[in-house]
């Protein structure tokens, strides 16, 4: 496990302050020095315990006081292995302090001291009175009542409050690693449950393409026969009969039916590497032809905007599969609005000529006047991880893909929408030329 990871740790993210409050307050008790416990910086996170008066109400209360004052607790503190001992920066006083450490990197500093030991000289501290602005004589009031004690009992302390450091340190290592190791465990999880997902769309998927390529095949041959048999009675009757009208839309919606026939064989025969130029108006035909029914039968009326745009390389089959699944996504949305009929139950694609970072796109929208995107998925739609956590009937992998397939594309796929009143899915097809091999399909 690299060391990356673990960079911006903070004491807070393993300690509770609380518990090390209780800590901190024992030892200050237990051994008669002030403490305090800061984040690496030097930044208290704790209450004092056992500050003396003159740094709580003198030093402290000053700008350039408190300023020394942390500036002292990050040097003192910066130590990983020991405890440095040294006389604070904004009253003489001996401190000392250890990092606290997750993997060799501090995250926070235990300062203890405010004691004066034998080398305490009253006139050398008094000038740090004039140095932080303090009242000379309150300051050498204050001065009497700081703790006094040899410096080898203040070492014995020292060395207590290394052996907790380095207990707080490892605790707080071990805590991490679990914590990261958990966070792994998590992200294969989810990667293991994605690829499930994948892969059994894909079967699925390709069920359906064999089934509706065989059913399209079937059809093909009958409805040839219907064709040229509704030619050849309407060759034989007077051309201005009701006969003569009646085979005139047979042989009509007959066509329908083989167009349908041919779009639906299209779209189930896998094809590999397909990029070619393709007319993307004649696309979106194709799509919508295989979803008139539906569109009819849950009475969602269909509009086109469409600008005269030149033709792009795609990949088409794949370039349908998006399209299907933004109108499949569309037509859900607009079913939940509206069960039954409704004016406003409807669905437009556009397809327009724009320009993102001076290259030329084609923009084809999906645009439905449903539910609009959940504000809770929002933002994670193109997520593997979101699709894994939903637990619906639906794989919840169509965006996901669709979003995949963009990305293959050089192009984008992109939302807008707002609650309760509209969605619109933007995909971005490159207009430019386009090389096979550049899109490692
Ligand atoms: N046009 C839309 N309006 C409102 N919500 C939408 C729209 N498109 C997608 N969503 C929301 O985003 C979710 C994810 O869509 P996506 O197509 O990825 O998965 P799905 O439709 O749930 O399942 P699948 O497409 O795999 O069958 C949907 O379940 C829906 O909640
Ligand atoms: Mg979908």
């Amino acid at each position: 496990m690299g060391n990356e990871a673990f960079k911006e740790y903070k004491l807070t993210d393993v300690f509770d302050i609380n518990e090390l409050q209780k800590i901190q307050d024992a030892f200050s008790d237990a051994t008669g020095v002030a403490s305090i416990i800061t984040d690496k910086n030097g930044t208290p996170i704790t209450k004092a315990s056992g500050f003396s008066f003159l740094c709580e109400h003198l030093v402290r209360s000053t700008e350039e006081g408190l300023k020394r004052c942390i500036l002292s607790d990050s040097i003192i503190g910066m130590s990983e292995s020991e405890v440095t001992i040294r006389k604070c920066l904004s009253a003489g006083l001996i401190d000392a302090g250890i990092s606290i450490t997750v993997l060799g990197k501090p995250i926070g500093n235990w300062m203890i001291g405010q004691i004066a030991d034998e080398s305490f000289n009253e006139q050398e501290m008094l000038l740090y009175a004039n140095t932080i602005g303090v009242n000379k004589k309150e300051y050498q009031k204050a001065l009497h009542r700081v703790v006094h004690m040899p410096r080898s009992q203040f070492e014995k302390i020292c060395h207590f409050l290394y052996l907790n450091a380095k207990m707080l340190s490892q605790f707080a290592t071990n805590s991490i690693v679990q914590k990261e190791e958990i966070r792994l465990r998590e992200k294969a999880e989810k990667e293991i449950k994605i690829l499930g997902l994948k892969l059994s769309q894909q079967q699925r998927l390709k069920a359906i393409g064999t089934l509706a390529g065989g059913v399209a095949h079937e059809i093909n041959n009958p409805i040839n026969g219907i064709i040229n048999y509704s030619q050849l009675v309407l060759d034989m009757v007077d051309e201005n009969s009701k006969i003569s009208d009646y085979m005139k839309e047979i042989i009509i919606e007959s066509n329908r039916i083989s167009l349908i026939a041919k779009n639906l064989l299209e779209f189930s025969y896998v094809k590999k590497n397909e990029f070619k130029k393709e007319n993307i108006v004649q696309l979106i035909n194709n799509t919508k032809a295989m979803i008139n029914s539906v569109l009819l039968k849950n009475q969602i009326s269909f509009h086109t905007e469409i600008d005269e745009v030149s033709e792009v390389t795609c990949h088409q089959q794949k370039i349908q599969q998006v399209l299907m699944n933004l109108l499949t996504n569309a037509i859900e949305t607009l079913n939940k609005k509206y069960p039954g009929y409704h004016e406003n139950k409807k669905l437009i694609i556009s397809c327009r000529n724009i320009e993102l970072d001076d290259n030329a796109f084609i923009r084809v929208t999906v645009e439905d006047h449903g539910m609009g995107i959940d504000e809770k998925i929002r933002g994670e739609l193109f997520s593997p991880f979101s699709a894994a956590n939903r637990t619906d009937k639906s794989a919840g992998l169509g965006l996901l893909m669709s979003y995949a397939i963009m990305k293959e594309h050089k192009g984008d796929l992109s939302y807008e929408t707002k609650t309760g009143e509209y969605t619109r899915f933007h995909m971005d097809i490159p207009a430019g030329e386009i090389n096979n091999k550049e899109r490692n399909v």
